[in-house]
């Protein structure tokens, strides 16, 4: 039996990466690590990098210059601490880090992560390790599943990976580089995952992956399916409450997807679907596949199947070339759709992508002055959509205990936090909650009526 070293993984950028976290936890548990909230006490320390936002290698290299102190404090007092990086930074810029930071023993890939422990061993006979290939198996094959106090830790809600890596090629984004082409996991091994986790009181499953909407996964009569019938599949499971899926891209959304949200309650009635312009002269030069009215016929086509959808979105201002007029476009855009949340984005160049070599870039004053604005409109149209709940009764999926005493918070189907006072009883269960009123992004209210409730008699849990 191997005495317990202590792991801790600091996590930036997309939920990819978060679900990634997990799984290398899960990967390193059988090797005797547990995880622990502080990097000072940690026998490894992974920092899971994200290369989507500015200045990301830059980040890493600071937060190496914090841990190599913490690793030198380690050695005086005679413990050893490892240092990992892991995520698309190590993908992109693997061998350089493994020059510029002595501090690193492992830079690994996100497709090589099952590979981890050797990573570690390897580290440990020769100094250092690297692996970034893009290796040919399946790693989620490889990869062991979650211990069932890890599935019960992590909460009500978890995510699967279905597909990953992005064949797209946008014109800004680096993720066809470090996260590779495009791959789906089997139908059969998604089920197996799923009911995996609702066996051990998981309610809501988000179904993620880089381009997700392009899955195309082996079902089990041999033949490709694509994301809306592995919803009807997953839906079909006992004890899925709740189901989301992300990220889309418009170009990929088909009539199965559409279908899937006209026929299945649990499917949540929010699509987050980028469209990181309105002008179809951008769109073009990001290489976007679509304009800016295909856009809102998938829109349209969502809304004809489902009245109550709304969505969220992607933006990303002073991409190279852009005039005052294209930007116009895209507030008229958002003007026209009204987003119920959004994220927005000044561009900035990743090396190695074909806009980074663009010339006309616009200035960072512009480029600020557009954030602004096109982010005053997406917060109004954001509390507009929060405000509108008020006086309403909606279902509420309740997740834990808030930080203030006596209070359960759980979300939406918009994913908006909802806070009751209620016994935390109520956690893993979908309940009508009438709200009340709105702090900042929260929505507060109370359990709609004990009627209502006896009705929707709890789940059983795996417990
Ligand atoms: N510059 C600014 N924003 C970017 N994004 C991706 N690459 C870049 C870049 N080079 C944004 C896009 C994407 C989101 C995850 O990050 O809007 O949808
Ligand atoms: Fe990147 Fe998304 Fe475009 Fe793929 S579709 S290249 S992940 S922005």
């Amino acid at each position: 039996m191997t005495t317990p070293r202590k792991l801790h993984i600091k996590s930036y950028g997309c939920q990819m990466n978060v679900y990634d976290a997990q799984r290398m936890v899960d990967t390193l548990a059988p090797e005797g690590f547990v995880e622990t909230d502080s990097a000072d006490e940690a026998d490894l320390v992974i920092l899971n990098t994200c290369h989507i936002r500015e200045k990301a290698s830059e980040k890493v290299y600071s937060e190496l210059g914090r841990l190599r102190v913490m690793k030198d404090d380690a050695a005086r007092s005679g413990r050893q601490m490892n240092i990992a990086v892991a995520g698309c930074v190590a993908q992109a810029e693997g061998e350089e880090i493994i020059r510029r930071a002595p501090v690193v023993d492992v830079v690994v890939g996100p497709q090589s992560y099952h590979h981890l422990p050797q990573l570690l061993a390897r580290a440990k006979s020769a100094g250092r390790a690297l692996e970034t290939e893009f290796p040919l198996d399946d790693k989620f094959g490889f990869l062991p599943a979650p211990t069932r106090q890890a599935i019960r830790a992590r909460g009500i809600s978890a995510f699967v990976t279905v597909q990953e890596g992005c064949d797209k090629f946008c014109t800004f984004c680096v993720v066809p580089y470090t996260r590779g082409a495009e791959v789906s996991r089997p139908v059969a091994r998604i089920i197996d995952d799923v009911k995996r986790l609702v066996d051990n009181g998981v309610r809501e499953i988000s179904v993620i992956g880089q381009n997700v909407n392009a899955y195309h996964g082996e079902g089990p009569d041999g033949r490709p399916w694509p994301l809306g019938r592995l919803m009807h599949r997953i839906a079909e499971i006992p004890g899925v409450e709740r189901l989301r899926y992300s990220t889309s891209h418009p170009r990929d959304v088909d009539d199965s997807l559409i279908e899937a949200h006209r026929d299945l309650p649990a499917l949540m009635p929010f699509v987050h679907l980028p469209v990181q312009s309105g002008s179809d002269r951008i769109l073009a030069a990001m290489n976007r596949k679509h304009t800016a009215d295909d856009y809102r016929a998938v829109i349209d086509r969502f809304r004809d199947a489902r009245q109550d959808i709304a969505f969220s979105s992607d933006f990303i201002v002073g991409f190279p070339g852009e005039t005052e007029e294209d930007f116009s476009a895209t507030l008229a855009l958002v003007t026209q759709i009204g987003y119920a949340a959004a994220y927005s984005f000044k561009y900035s160049p990743r090396p190695g992508t074909p806009a980074a070599d663009m010339q006309e870039t616009v200035s960072p004053e512009v480029m600020d002055e557009r954030l602004e604005r096109l982010q005053i409109l997406i917060d109004s149209q954001q509390s507009a959509f929060n405000l509108a709940a008020i006086g309403t009764t909606v279902d509420v999926l309740f997740e834990r205990p808030a930080r203030n005493e006596g209070q359960i918070v759980g979300r939406t189907a918009y994913l908006q936090p909802a806070h009751v006072m209620a016994s935390p009883d109520i956690i893993g269960k979908v309940l009508p909650v009438r709200i009340e009123s709105l702090e900042r992004y929260s929505l507060l209210g109370r359990l709609a009526s004990p009627a209502a409730i006896a009705q929707r008699a709890p789940m059983t849990s795996g417990a």
